[in-house]
């Protein structure tokens, strides 16, 4: 018998949107650009939110859609007599599209590059809210020339794009996954747990070891070993086919830097601390467990 799943409203379209290619070329231009002028460094922190624990971007478009919404909602639940309060909301979600919309192209050109799908979603989710800016740039001038109603129609046009934008926001935070902390579902075994034989690990080389399920970098310095998480948790890259510098591990796929023994975030774009581990020895075997953040 040939079972088929029955598919959700919208999976159709974003199956389709996930599969046009015809975005790849002019998404890959458009990555590169902004991967190459917004590089590892104090302005890519600040937008990646590597200050704050986690991406900026999802509270910047609370502003943009709060306020654009709040115009909206007045049209229709009545505001002050003039209209003054919904232009003032249009004109606040306006100022606040910027740089919402510069964290949310940092954050997918540094996904984009490897995951086709998100590089497809990503444009068209960048498209749709520049032209529910449009429509609510639009309903703006035509409530300052006096045109209440056609402004209040624009702007609910602006309000059904909005949502459409914020939809695919979501499908590529919640179902592909760009964002989360991609060590935050396996953190390492909480007990000791045999990881490799110390003999043969290298001397000042990252080397990936498999730990229960868990990818672990041991990094061997004479007598000392140092174990974090393998997997970067900004996009997932494996930090062993990064590079020591010091005291840090530094990811290849976009900088990231990791104290080798804590596992301490050092810079971003990452957001996350990567999780460290005890080690200890028995005989030529390397132990690991989990180290409390605290
Ligand atoms: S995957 Fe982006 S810095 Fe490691």
């Amino acid at each position: 018998m040939n079972v088929r799943r029955q598919l959700t409203p919208a999976e159709p379209l974003m199956r389709r949107i996930e599969s046009a290619s015809e975005l790849d070329t002019p998404g890959k231009a458009l990555g590169k650009k902004v991967r190459g002028a917004i590089t590892p460094g104090p302005f890519k922190d600040a937008v990646s939110g590597t200050w704050l624990g986690h991406a900026v971007h999802p509270m910047l478009t609370d502003v943009v859609i709060g306020s654009f919404l709040g115009a909206t909602l007045l049209d229709v639940f009545g505001g002050d007599r003039r209209g003054r309060a919904s232009q003032r909301l249009i004109v606040v979600g306006i100022l606040a599209y910027p740089p919402t919309a510069l964290t949310g192209i940092n954050d997918w050109a540094d996904t984009e590059i490897a995951y086709e799908d998100v590089r497809r979603t990503g444009l068209v989710h960048a498209a749709t809210n520049a032209l529910a800016l449009t429509l609510y740039g639009a309903s703006l001038g035509a409530r300052r020339r006096g045109a209440h109603g056609a402004g209040a129609a624009l702007g609910a046009l602006g309000a059904a794009t909005l949502m459409a934008g914020g939809y695919l926001g979501g499908h590529l935070t919640l179902n592909q996954g760009v964002g989360p902390d991609r060590t935050v579902f396996d953190p390492g075994p909480p007990d000791w747990t045999p990881a490799a034989d110390g003999s043969q690990l290298p001397e000042g080389r990252p080397t990936r070891v498999v730990v229960g399920d868990t990818p672990v970098l041991l990094l061997r310095e004479g007598e000392l070993v140092f174990a974090i998480h393998d997997r970067c948790s900004h996009r997932g890259c494996s930090l062993s086919d990064g590079s020591v510098e010091g005291d840090e591990i530094v990811c290849a796929c976009h900088g990231s830097r990791f104290d080798r023994r804590t596992g301490a975030l050092k810079r971003g774009p990452a957001t996350e601390a990567q999780p460290a581990f005890q080690v200890r020895r028995r005989d030529d075997m390397i132990e690991v467990r989990l180290l409390s953040p605290d």
